[in-house]
């Protein structure tokens, strides 16, 4: 039965390296702390235990492709405007299926999978960018409401947006659940938020597409949820606008990485 196994059969489904029921996880990372041998010592049993869960998991899902074929994504993606209608060859279902393959897979702490996404294509990501023009004209002075109207048509000007949303009910769970990280939680959740944005953003240009990554939180949030039924746990942290090419990425300066980095040690 998907997602009910006994403790006992889960821990052992655990031990054996098959973790990939769908049992809930806060059921589950407590089971394994629970249970963890007496004899393992650690000064954080967390970082000890979420490692062990993915060593498991990497022995099974190991690539062939390279860290340069991953980096060389990466170095793609880049912010572009403006963006047009055209998703070339890629369909709704296509980009839907990458945006829910990437929230599932993502990381959270404690698995405790926050992450929350609400796709819009055509007139809904039209009513977004209208709903979000709306409200800046409310607020924005009379002399600089010209820029933010053609930011606001560039945007809608794009094929679609990709809402992120971080679960609150799911960070207050974890907060009870585990008391010694509690204040962590919150900022755990945005961080594996802003591992989906990253990821998405660099699956869509790997498609083809551009995108750009927009905050107008917390102005529009009461109408995104008003509008899309969003549950009032769901907290706005971004969007993340995508849609055809029309131009090349700005110049990007980068600072001396030596500046950014250390290392210590050796084979
Ligand atoms: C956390 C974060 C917030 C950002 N917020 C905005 C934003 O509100 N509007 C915008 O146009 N770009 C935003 N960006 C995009 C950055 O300006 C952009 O990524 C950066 O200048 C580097 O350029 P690149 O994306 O082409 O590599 C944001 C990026 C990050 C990572």
């Amino acid at each position: 039965m998907r997602g009910h196994l006994a403790p006992s059969r889960l821990r052992a489904t655990i031990s054996a390296g098959l973790i990939r029921s769908t049992t809930p996880t806060i059921f589950r990372t407590a089971t394994i702390a629970t249970h963890r041998p007496s004899t393992k010592t650690t000064i954080n049993p967390y970082v000890t235990f979420t490692s062990n869960i993915h060593t498991t998991t990497s022995k099974m899902s190991s690539t062939q492709i390279s860290a340069n074929a991953v980096l060389d994504l990466i170095k793609n993606r880049r912010t572009y405007y403006p963006l047009s209608k055209d998703l070339g060859s890629l369909t709704v279902e296509r980009i839907n299926e990458i945006v829910k393959e990437a929230l599932q897979h993502v990381p959270s702490s404690f698995n405790s999978q926050s992450n929350r996404v609400v796709v819009l294509f055509g007139a809904e990501h039209d009513k977004l960018w209208d709903i979000t023009s709306a409200t800046l004209k409310a607020i924005v002075p009379e002399d600089a409401w010209a820029s933010t109207e053609g930011r606001m048509a560039m945007f809608k000007g794009a094929a679609g947006t990709i809402l992120f949303f971080e679960d609150e009910t799911v960070v207050k769970g974890m907060q009870e659940k585990f008391a010694l990280y509690a204040d962590r939680f919150p900022g755990w959740a945005t961080q594996s938020d802003a591992m989906l944005q990253h990821t998405l953003w660099v699956a869509l240009e790997a498609e083809g597409l551009g995108a750009n990554l927009q905050h107008y939180s917390p102005l529009i949030d009461a109408k995104v949820a008003e509008t899309w039924s969003v549950p009032e746990s769901w907290k706005l942290n971004a969007q993340l606008v995508f849609g055809g090419k029309t131009g090349d990425a700005g110049e990007k300066a980068f600072g001396a990485v030596e500046e950014k980095f250390k290392t210590f040690g050796s084979a």
